[in-house]
C-alpha cells in the first residue's frame, strides 16, 4: 500500500469502481435510491451538485433518469475526474454536466437545488473536517434544498460495532474478494477511514444547518441521510 491509504489518484483510484461495486453493499442501487428520492423533490430542470462524483456512475444515472437535470460534479482526484468525463462522454449525457477539479468550497456557482455526498467523508477526520464539508455543502444549496449523505458510520465502541464490521469483512468474501486483497483492504480501512456514529453526524448535520435529517438506508456499516437546508 502507498502512504496514502486511500490514493484515488493512484493504485486505489484504479481499483476503485471493482472494490466498490464488491465492498459496498447494494452499491449501484444506492444511486438509484437517491434517484428516487430526488425525483419527488425536484422538478425537470434541477441543478445538482455531486461531491465526490468519482468515476462518474451517480452522474450518468442521474443523467439518464433525468435529462433536463443539469449537474457539476466536483472531485479532489484528477484521475477520478478523468474516468468520470470518459463515462459521462460514453453514455452521450454530457450536456448540462460541469467536472470541476477540486472541492465545494472552490466552486463559483451556489443555490444548487439538491447536493448528493456518497463515500465521501468517511475520509475526513473528526477535528472540524467532517463539520467544514457539510458546511461547504448547506452553503451551497438554496434554503430549503435537499441533501442526501451515503457514507460508513460506526460507534466503534457500541456492542454491535465489531459484529457488523465482521459480517462486512465476510461480505468482502462472499462477494468474491481474495485473501491478500481482503487483507489489503482492511489495512487501508483501519488506516484511513475516520468513523462517526449515526448520533454524531446528525450533530454534524444540525450544526451546519440541516434539518428534518431522515435516514433511508441501512446496510451493515453503511446509512444513507436525506435532510434538507434549514430556510
Ligand atoms: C470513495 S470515492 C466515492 C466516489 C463516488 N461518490 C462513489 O460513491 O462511487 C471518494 C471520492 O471523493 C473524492 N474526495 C475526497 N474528499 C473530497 C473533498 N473534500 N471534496 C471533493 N471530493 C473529495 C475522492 O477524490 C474520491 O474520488
Amino acid at each position: 500500500m502507498s502512504q496514502e491509504p486511500f490514493d484515488f489518484d493512484g493504485a486505489y483510484g484504479d481499483a476503485y469502481e471493482r472494490l466498490a461495486r464488491t465492498a459496498i453493499p447494494g452499491y449501484l442501487s444506492s444511486f438509484r435510491q437517491a434517484l428516487a428520492l430526488l425525483q419527488g423533490r425536484l422538478g425537470p430542470r434541477a441543478r445538482l451538485l455531486v461531491v465526490g462524483a468519482g468515476t462518474g456512475i451517480e452522474i450518468v444515472t442521474f443523467k439518464r433518469a433525468e435529462p433536463g437535470w443539469r449537474l457539476t460534479g466536483v472531485d479532489l482526484s484528477a484521475q477520478m475526474l478523468d474516468t468520470a468525463e470518459h463515462r459521462v462522454r460514453e453514455a452521450g449525457v454530457e450536456a448540462g454536466v460541469t467536472l470541476i477539479h477540486g472541492t465545494v468550497d472552490d466552486l463559483a456557482e451556489n443555490d444548487f437545488d439538491a447536493v448528493t455526498c456518497f463515500n465521501v467523508m468517511h475520509f475526513l477526520p473528526d477535528d472540524g473536517a467532517k463539520q467544514a464539508l457539510l458546511r461547504g455543502i448547506s452553503n451551497r444549496l438554496a434554503p430549503g434544498a435537499p441533501f442526501v449523505l451515503f457514507e460508513l458510520h460506526g460507534d466503534r465502541a457500541a456492542p454491535d460495532f465489531d459484529e457488523l464490521f465482521t459480517a462486512w469483512s465476510r461480505y468482502w468474501e462472499i462477494q468474491g474478494m481474495g485473501g491478500p486483497e481482503r487483507v489489503e483492504f482492511r489495512a487501508r480501512i483501519d488506516a484511513g477511514i475516520h468513523w462517526a456514529s449515526e448520533p454524531r453526524i446528525r450533530e454534524l448535520m444540525a450544526r451546519a444547518g440541516f434539518k428534518d435529517v431522515r435516514r433511508y438506508f441501512r446496510s451493515l456499516l453503511y446509512g444513507g441521510w436525506i435532510a434538507r437546508r434549514a430556510r
